[in-house]
């Protein structure tokens, strides 16, 4: 695409590899797509980039589109989709994505320079926890097997740089990635069959495979090596593929049980991998060198006695540990390793016992002087892989609706005798009546009692967590989330079920009970969030409740980005969960347990997305305390974990965050805090008041977006397991907040990340206490910066070519007149609380690189509203719907963090 290119958008030229990529794309659409079809994407890229650079509005007829065929749309449709993948791919290798000072050698070097050195941050360390958590929220569209290839084109591009012209194959490197690149255009990029669990875990069981296993081991080596000491195993990975059911009744005790079985198949074949390995490096012999007592004794217990090896004590042991992972391997996943070991072993009964003959092996080389072999190679990062990893992987967390635990307790105690009627008691009985259930451990269901379907399926998948933590270790599942949490009896009820399964047990002689997993509300609308300082103190008032909190340390919440926002607007959820951090902060002083927050957030700004370096920055001060659990999904697990290299940056960039937002001191005075918060509570309530009225309080309002967007075109996409809503309801409380999103940012109204900004902006009328708020409040300011990046996506003269999709024209109007007002307002009230001239100035690359982008964009929104006014009035090709679908995967793609 290279030649239009350089005629007509020189600014294209600024990336080197965009125009390379970008040209290759154009042979091989040329090469497999015909001459033709290239003359028309170029006449209509090309056409596109002029009027994207000078010309207002667009007309179908400026720029050919209204010309293709149904078949040319799906190829050109496909043709800009790729070219923004490769655009994306070119970015990330110019590191737009990545943020300056965002590792911890830097934010070690911060902090010493405000007086915090490094045994404050060892201390810290000790008792830290962050874990990105996996989920399988269903926003990315791209299938697993493009983004393979497109790494692959990284990878090939990686020995570009290096000055190589040939791959280590011997192969031409351009050709390699002509060829990489024509199979991308020859690769299906939608998905025609329903996704199962199963493909969800399998999908997201590469990623821990590729990045997360060897990455975490090499982060730890150079942190040691920055820190100056070891610190403990802090950071971890989670998933929730396999228990997260809240919605999906897919998800049930097999799938529960499937998840953990390729998580532990995966982490011990790693395992075995780095055994052998060190196998054949450690060769050090009897004759040459003095070999500990303790090191013997393991070779000797290896039933090793091959004569070739007689004087090699260190392979002899690691002989006997891969004989052991090996036995593991088939008691706990039932399948042999793929290199099955010589020498019978015993199971290892836990990592722990596995770690323990590891450090046996590593304390031998150290004590000879080797320690170089043990601390900082292979034989080291493996240590830190099993501290890490355990035989279980990641820990998988359960998730279910607070609706069904009420209705499966209900049962349980119906069916028991114990109470005919909970779900009439009100919240104090309730909580009376759960406590007595609690105070002793005799269980109420029975198997020889029938339940509903709902019941019985989720007392099977809380027995298939009990009996997976007798399987592979109590790190396996840890936590137990609780959507929509709003009362002290929804964590109950929770505890309650984790009884049936031994997972709560009463203590011994006065002990605290026993909870061997976490209950932990998700307070996920604004009047949860603003209730539950008080619903978390009246829980820690619970005496067995407060038993075991203290026993533990610490206790979790999770707080939800998406439904807070769909629920009150975007700068009202946005404060309300820094306010319910802040207001959380000192219940738990008083409980005696740390805080740990759970940020169950998105991609798209609407759902907490942006960068989470400058948002983990931005948590009130004592909200953070080295203790942070942040949910990774959809498009952001591929955008941030897909290649070792981004993985390393993202992590890098979680963790420093975290330790600064652990350790600064507060950025602003106390005075200020005060004044600050006063003006937020105001914005937030005209805000508020804004978002309100249009989304829920205006007549034909759902009848609008659900005209005026692909919503219902997006539910028909393959890309997740569960269905896109919660009931069978077209209430816009009842949709799932992702299709919510997702739809808003295809018409490119992105009104989840901007509405009511505006309005309460521009009532604001201490213009210069805003200013000073968004100049120096590392809160307003990482707010203000999203908003900025949604403003420079949205468009609103393209979306008004979906107007005539709403069937009402003058509702349409009137509706859409009132969008177009607050868009204005917020993008002016944006531009003067922050001193701008226009969107983006004080952020160059980001501007380029949306700049650059929009004309790509623009082509495939006219197409969609073609589409789909086809679509709508009946047309049944198939092509038509196809093309619906891969228009909506290649915005997606182009935007990136649409969804
Ligand atoms: P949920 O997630 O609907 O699964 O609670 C919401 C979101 O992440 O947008």
């Amino acid at each position: 695409m290279e030649s239009h290119a350089q005629q007509t958008a020189p600014a294209i030229t600024q990336n080197p590899d965009i125009r390379y990529l970008g040209r290759l794309l154009g042979d091989v659409i040329r090469a497999y797509g015909g001459e033709k079809l290239y003359q028309q994407t170029e006449y209509i890229r090309s056409a596109s980039v002029d009027r994207a650079r000078g010309v207002q509005g667009a007309d179908l007829t400026d720029t050919g589109l209204d010309a293709l065929s149904l078949d040319d749309t799906l190829n050109f449709t496909r043709g800009f989709m790729l070219f923004s993948m490769l655009a994306n791919l070119a970015e990330d290798r110019q590191g737009v994505a990545a943020e300056p000072g965002a590792d911890v050698a830097s934010a070690l070097a911060r902090l010493e320079s405000q007086g915090v050195g490094r045994d404050a941050v060892l201390d810290l360390l000790a008792h830290s926890l962050i874990v990105p958590v996996l989920t399988a929220h269903p926003t990315e569209v791209r299938r697993k097997s493009m983004i393979d290839h497109k790494n692959r084109i990284a990878d090939l591009m990686h020995l570009k740089d290096a000055g190589r012209t040939e791959t280590a194959d011997g192969e031409n490197l351009d050709e390699a990635i002509f060829r990489q690149i024509a199979l991308l255009w020859q690769t299906r990029p939608l998905r025609r069959e329903k996704l199962f669990v199963a493909d969800e875990i399998e999908n997201v069981l590469a990623y821990f495979r590729d990045s997360f296993l060897p990455v975490l081991p090499a982060l730890y080596a150079r942190w040691e090596r920055v820190l100056g000491a070891r610190p403990q195993s802090f950071l971890r990975v989670g998933s929730w593929i396999g228990g997260d059911r809240d919605g999906n009744p897919f998800v049930q005790a097999p799938q529960l049980q499937y998840a953990l079985k390729r998580g532990a198949a995966a982490a011990i074949a790693y395992y075995l991998d780095g055994v052998h390995a060190l196998g054949a490096e450690l060769s050090l012999s009897t004759e040459l060198a003095h070999v500990p007592q303790a090191v013997l004794d393991l070779a000797d217990a290896s039933g090793d006695d091959a004569l070739s090896r007689k004087d090699e004590p260190y392979r002899r042991a690691l002989s006997g540990i891969y004989a052991r992972l090996a036995a593991t391997c088939v008691s706990l996943t039932g399948g042999q390793p793929a290199r099955p070991s010589a020498l019978k072993g015993e199971p290892y009964a836990s990592p722990a016992d596995l770690r323990h003959d590891l450090v046996v092996v590593a304390q031998g080389l150290a004590s000879e002087g080797n320690g170089a072999l043990a601390s900082g190679g292979a034989l080291g990062r493996l240590i830190r892989a099993v501290e890490t990893f355990g035989f279980h992987l990641a820990t998988l967390d359960m998730r279910q609706n607070s609706a069904v635990h009420e209705r499966v307790v209900a049962e349980l105690l119906k069916v028991a005798g114990v109470e005919a009627d909970y779900l009439a008691l009100d919240e104090y009985a309730r909580i009376a009546l759960l406590r007595r259930e609690l105070a002793n451990n005799r269980p109420l269901g029975s198997r020889f009692s029938a339940y509903s379907e709902e019941t019985a399926s989720e007392l099977a998948i809380v027995h298939a967590a009990g009996e997976a933590h007798r399987l592979y270790g109590p790190q396996c599942i840890t936590h137990y989330i609780i959507s929509m949490a709003q009362s002290v009896s929804d964590l109950l009820e929770v505890n309650i079920l984790l009884k049936e399964a031994g997972l709560w047990r009463v203590g011994d002689n006065g002990d605290p009970p026993h909870a061997a997993i976490m209950a932990i509300p998700l307070f996920e609308t604004i009047g949860d969030l603003e209730a539950a300082p008080k619903i978390m103190s009246a829980y820690f008032g619970l005496p067995e409740i407060a038993g075991v909190v203290k026993a533990r340390g610490h206790q979790e919440v999770m707080i939800g980005y998406s439904d807070s926002n769909k629920d009150g607007g975007y700068i009202t959820s946005t404060w309300g969960l820094y306010k319910a951090s802040k207001a959380l902060e000192p219940v738990f002083a008083e409980a005696g347990a740390a805080m740990q927050l759970f940020h169950g957030r998105g991609g798209a700004v609407g759902r907490g997305g942006g960068s989470a370096f400058a948002a983990i920055q931005a948590q009130p001060k004592g909200s953070v305390q080295g203790r942070i659990r942040i949910t990774e999904q959809g498009e952001v697990i591929a955008a941030k974990f897909g290649t070792r290299d981004v993985a390393m940056t993202n992590l890098e960039a979680t963790t420093s965050a975290t330790l600064l937002a652990s350790l600064e001191p507060e950025g602003i005075s106390e005075r200020d805090a005060t004044r600050f918060a006063g003006a937020m509570d105001e914005l937030s309530n005209s805000a508020f008041a804004a978002y309100r009225d249009l989304v829920y309080g205006t007549d034909g309002f759902r009848d609008f977006f659900r005209q005026l967007t692909p919503i219902q075109e997006i539910a028909g996409l393959k890309i997740g397991s569960r269905p896109a809503s919660r009931k069978k309801s077209s209430r816009i409380e009842d949709l799932r907040a992702i299709p919510w999103v997702f739809s808003w940012a295809q018409a490119r109204v992105m009104l989840p990340g901007w509405y009511g900004v505006g309005q309460a902006l521009a009532g604001f009328e201490d213009k210069a206490l805003l200013a000073d708020m968004a100049q120096h409040w590392s809160f307003l300011k990482s707010a203000l910066a999203n908003m900025e990046m949604v403003l420079a996506k949205s468009d609103l003269g393209i979306a008004a070519r979906y107007l005539p999709l709403v069937e009402d024209q003058g509702l349409a109007d009137s509706i859409f007149g009132r969008i177009r007002e607050g868009w204005q307002a917020a993008h002016d009230g944006l531009l003067q609380a922050t001193g701008q001239g226009r969107l983006l100035e004080k952020n160059p690359s980001l501007e380029t690189s949306i700049r650059l982008r929009l004309p790509y964009i623009e082509p495939l929104n006219l197409l969609q509203v073609e589409l789909l006014k086809r679509h709508r009035a009946g047309e049944d090709d198939p092509r038509i719907k196809e093309g619906i679908e891969l228009s909506i995967n290649a915005i997606a793609t182009a935007l990136r963090n649409s969804g």
